[in-house]
């Protein structure tokens, strides 16, 4: 007679998006819990048109509930998730607090949904970045093989949050009114120096490490060995990543350059596979200017396809442009995909 659900970080860009998508999900839902910091307790909110009491997340609260929709940032995660776990519940998880564990499965449905059968409580949301990747080149993998993945990403002020989010808007407002811009998230909260995102680029996402690479790039190319290959260092792919912040409220563009193994592969070939893959959404008609943009993917569950077109040097190797919608597939819908898979094949109770 259904279940209940736990939306951790319920009050938060992507908990927004997880209680609508969680509303239209096919997942019987007998009860909703939504869990955020004490400073937002007693906040109510809507599920089903139902008024519900937002109350602040301690151990207790996961007592009875089936399924955690986690979104409230690593370290809240790395607290409360065993916790569920010790009471029976399955958590999916929106934050990298536990990604490349062994034992935890990152999983776009997609891709490798079967994964999901090795899960010891805790299912892992991949970055919103690679999600996106993976539904565009799973399929040309699938056909063709791939070599070696280049990609450039153009990413959405939300993926940092309502509060960054936020700041883009005021400081937009301040530039135009002729002020000077105050920044204190961007690029990333815990660091030193901040800077303004809006009318222009800045190429740090997360923290710069000693590698030279930001954790966002880090993340894109292990994250994309552990779900095409199921090792986060298989050197089955070379992956390589260019990670920068744009001033786009929603949705993240990505320039990617694919070399594939099988030299049949074409671009009509690709367009036919793309047009064909779940979840992705071939738009890629130059002679009448259309591929995708940011604005029109805003509030979809797909992921667009365009600019497909072949390296005129290098036999073999592709560009194409994909967008998605940073909070829906890119976090919210793929974590509300993943339980509804869960509950689909009967694995919310181990
Ligand atoms: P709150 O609104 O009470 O601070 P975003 O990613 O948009 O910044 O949202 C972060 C989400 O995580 C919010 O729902 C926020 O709740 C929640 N959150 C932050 N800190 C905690 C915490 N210590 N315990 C539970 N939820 C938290």
């Amino acid at each position: 007679d259904g279940y209940t659900v736990a939306i951790l970080g319920a009050t938060g860009a992507v908990g927004a998006r997880l209680i609508q998508q969680l509303e239209q999900s096919t997942i019987p839902v007998n009860k909703v819990k939504l869990l955020a910091s004490y400073r937002s307790a007693g906040k109510k909110l809507q599920f089903k048109g139902q008024d519900v009491t937002v109350e602040e997340a301690k151990p207790e609260s996961f007592e009875g509930v089936d399924i955690v929709l986690a979104s409230a940032g690593g370290s809240v995660s790395k607290k409360f998730l065993p916790e569920a776990v010790k009471r029976g519940a399955v958590c999916v998880d929106n934050t990298s607090a536990f990604r490349m564990e062994e034992d935890v499965p990152l999983v776009v449905p997609e891709v490798n949904e079967a994964a999901l059968y090795n899960h010891h409580g805790i299912i892992a949301n991949p970055n919103c970045s690679t999600i996106q990747m993976m539904v565009a080149l799973e399929p040309i993998r699938r056909a063709f093989g791939l070599k070696q993945i280049i990609v450039s990403t153009y990413q959405a002020a939300s993926g940092a949050g309502q509060s960054a989010l936020n700041e883009l808007y005021s400081e937009a407002q301040e530039y135009l009114d002729g002020k000077d811009m105050n920044s204190d998230i961007f690029p990333t909260k815990g660091d030193e120096e901040h800077y303004p995102l809006a009318f222009n680029l800045l190429p740090q996402i997360d923290v710069l490490e000693d590698n030279l690479y930001s954790h966002e790039e880090w993340k894109m190319i292990h994250e994309t060995k552990k779900i095409m290959l199921g090792d986060m260092n298989s050197p089955e792919i070379k992956v390589t990543a260019t990670c920068v912040r744009v001033p786009v409220p929603i949705s993240h563009g990505e320039s990617i350059y694919i070399e594939v193994k099988d030299k049949s592969a074409t671009t009509e070939k690709i367009q036919e596979l793309i047009r064909q893959a779940p979840g992705a959404v071939l738009e890629d008609d130059p002679k009448h200017q259309i591929y995708p943009q940011p604005i029109n993917a805003v509030g979809k569950r797909d992921t667009f396809v365009g600019r497909i077109r072949p390296d005129l040097e290098n036999e073999g190797a592709f560009n194409m442009w994909v967008v998605s919608d940073n909070l829906l597939k890119g976090a919210a819908w793929n974590t509300v995909q993943i339980a509804e898979r869960l509950v689909a094949d009967n694995l919310v109770h181990n």
